[in-house]
């Protein structure tokens, strides 16, 4: 069993440059690494491109490879974090920014907790949950929930994770947002992250294959892994209501001809495809019966 209190940070160490930078993503990227749980540190004399695990396995695997990257100048480290330690030190490399056009997401242990003049702030911590908002695929649905403010009065977050797309959905007009996800860790972030904001929401511990609705929703919101996607399609379909929306999101490009082709079903209507650098996401519009 891996030893909860203690994580293990490995990486890449090199003296500040944009150039080996760019080049050791592209090498991690191809090598297969997942660049969500990347962390990103710079300082003034050195740079660092490291990912944190608790398995000494999982350990020893990532270090094999990112030391058959031979770079001149770049240096593989691994450093043992006891739990107070670490559970603050990837927060550092996490800053304030601008998540869609009217929200911007505050770090809740941010002392400093300014904002653009205009803007709306969210606080969130994502220690044990995914969706910083940083990652495509949250930032782009969150855009496309923003993007319908006002347009929708109850929402559902399909795997909610942090719940930042539930927040996003209330700050935007919902009256009512439910969300849910398999892992019971990250449904107790929500509820805290829900709540730092002072907003509220109905979030379960439950999976696609057992949810059932008392009533349709407005807006639906599933960022998932493609296959799963295709996997829950008509689920996730029969939880929009007619005339409602739907964004598919956690696509990424090389898939999206395929979530395109399966989703391409006489119910709905794809109203917007919104690509990044890796992912991309999908409004649909449910067909009702005046279409
Ligand atoms: C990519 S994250 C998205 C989190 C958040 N909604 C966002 O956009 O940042 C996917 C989330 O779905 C959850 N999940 C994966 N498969 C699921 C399933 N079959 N049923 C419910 N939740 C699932 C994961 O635990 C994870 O929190």
């Amino acid at each position: 069993m891996p030893e909860k209190n203690i994580q293990y940070q490995v990486g890449l160490k090199f003296k500040p440059s944009v150039t080996v930078k760019e080049l050791l993503l592209r090498l991690l990227q191809s090598a297969g690494f997942d660049m969500t749980t990347l962390v990103d540190e710079e300082d003034r004399q050195q740079w660092m491109l490291s990912f944190y695990v608790y398995d000494k396995k999982a350990l020893e695997v990532i270090r094999a490879s990112l030391r058959s990257i031979r770079l001149k100048g770049v240096v593989c480290f691994t450093k043992e974090h006891h739990k107070d330690v670490w559970s603050v030190q990837w927060k550092k490399g996490w800053k304030p920014f601008e998540l869609t056009k009217r929200f911007y997401v505050i770090p809740l242990w941010q002392e400093r907790r300014s904002y653009p003049k205009g803007m709306i702030p969210l606080y969130l911590d994502t220690t044990n949950a995914f969706g910083t908002g940083l990652h495509e695929t949250t930032k782009f649905t969150s855009q496309i929930i923003d993007s319908l403010q006002g347009c929708f009065k109850t929402f559902l977050d399909v795997g909610t994770g942090t719940g930042l797309l539930a927040i996003v959905a209330l700050k935007s007009g919902a009256t009512r947002a439910v969300g849910f996800d398999i892992d019971p860790g990250a449904v107790v972030a929500a509820r805290q992250n829900l709540k730092a904001n002072g907003l509220k929401a109905v979030l379960k511990a439950c999976t696609v294959e057992r949810f059932v609705p008392l009533k349709k929703f407005d807006l639906v919101a599933a960022n998932l892994v493609s296959p799963d996607l295709i996997e829950f399609r008509d689920r996730i379909i029969s939880f929009v209501r007619p005339g409602g929306w739907l964004v598919v999101s956690g696509i990424s490009l090389a898939n999206i001809a395929r979530v395109k082709k399966a989703f391409n079903v006489p119910s709905l209507r794809l109203l917007k495809v919104v690509k990044g650098k890796e992912w991309a996401a999908i409004l649909f519009k449910i067909r009702d019966e005046n279409e």
